[in-house]
């Protein structure tokens, strides 16, 4: 059957009614795609669940079709997020489908442009903050409690029960549990959604919430949030699943976008790579099974490809001066 909104799909797990207008782009049911040579070249099973395949190229999508959703059904004029570039993209794109405005705040200056291109040509009212995420964040918090706007962010709970999707897909596509899931922690609530969907379907893994080591200044625009929303929730969590957060060099995050790209043919954005450099440092036992969530694509920041990779030589349209290149 042709892809079945995933409201549809996990009805019965959503909190979801039969008024509930979905508003659907066609998101998840994503590929767990094996990855053979980072299995090798680590020593374990490592399996991609590759998020950059949603409609607005991230795993945003999962929570916001539910969020936006529930907005429309129980009478949002708009709706409103502070993000670091992905949060706008999906609110920007299921606000445009459900017929409401979205405002997005967005850090100035830190903001990938693939992000920026679609906000903008989602038609959000996009504003940039003069300030951090965290800082932007605090004020759409404001803002949405005045009641002119619903917060889209994930401390929407609806977000998080969109996102646990994923953990259920995992369990599915894998027939079976990981030992471990690692992904990049942000603001946590993607950690938090995993936990969520594990622990509902009674399979808890151990997770790995991979941040990088300069949060307020990381190359991975993505998860540059200097005070994790969720951090007591995510810390709670990881210790029921006994698990932990790993931290991470942009170095090795930037080994580890390499290494998908060029070994596996996965294109993410730098962010998404947090997850795969996390497992150098988490000390698993040889064969173990891991997923890693690869959360966004690499088109949200070609500037990030550009920067960190040699640029193409000239060359005459000559075979063999190409010959010689080659
Ligand atoms: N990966 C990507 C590509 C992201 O965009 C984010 C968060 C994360 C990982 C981390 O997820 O915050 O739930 O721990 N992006 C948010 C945004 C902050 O505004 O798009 P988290």
């Amino acid at each position: 059957m042709a892809n079945t909104p995933l409201a549809e799909r996990y009805r019965d797990r959503l909190p979801l009614t039969a008024a509930t207008p979905i508003v659907t782009l066609g998101e998840g049911d994503t590929p767990l795609l094996p990855a053979p040579r980072l299995s090798a070249s680590l020593g374990l099973e490592v399996w991609l669940k590759w998020e950059g395949q949603n409609p607005t190229g991230s795993f945003k999508d999962r929570g916001m079709t539910v969020a936006v959703s529930k907005a429309l059904e129980e009478g949002a004029q708009a709706v409103i997020c502070a993000s670091t570039g992905n949060t706008a993209a999906s609110a920007a794109a299921y606000a445009a489908r459900a017929g409401l405005p979205a405002l997005v705040l967005q850090p100035a200056g830190a903001v990938a442009i693939g992000k920026l291109a679609q906000a903008r040509a989602l038609g959000a009212r996009l504003l940039e903050v003069r300030g951090s995420f965290d800082e932007a964040l605090a004020v759409a918090r404001e803002l949405a409690s005045r009641g002119t706007h619903v917060l889209v962010n994930s401390l929407n709970p609806y977000r998080i029960e969109g996102q646990k999707t994923a953990a259920l897909e995992i369990l599915e596509q894998l027939g079976g549990q990981p030992h471990v899931v690692a992904l990049p922690y942000g603001g946590g609530g993607n950690t938090c959604a995993y936990v969520k969907g594990f622990e509902e379907a009674g399979r808890l893994p151990r997770m790995l919430a991979v941040e990088a080591s300069n949060r307020d200044n990381t190359a991975a625009s993505a998860i540059r949030i200097a005070d994790p929303a969720h951090a007591a929730e995510v810390a709670a969590a990881l210790e029921r699943s006994r698990g932990r957060v790993v931290t991470v060099s942009d170095e090795a995050i930037l080994d580890a976008w390499r290494a998908l790209a060029q070994e596996e043919g996965i294109f993410c954005e730098p962010a998404s790579a947090a997850g795969v450099a996390g497992l150098a440092h988490a000390e698993l036992e040889p064969g173990t099974r891991v997923v890693c969530v690869v959360t966004g694509h690499g088109l949200k920041d070609p500037e990030a490809a550009v920067r960190l990779t040699p640029p193409p030589l000239a060359v005459d349209p000559d075979p063999d001066a190409i010959a010689a290149l080659a």
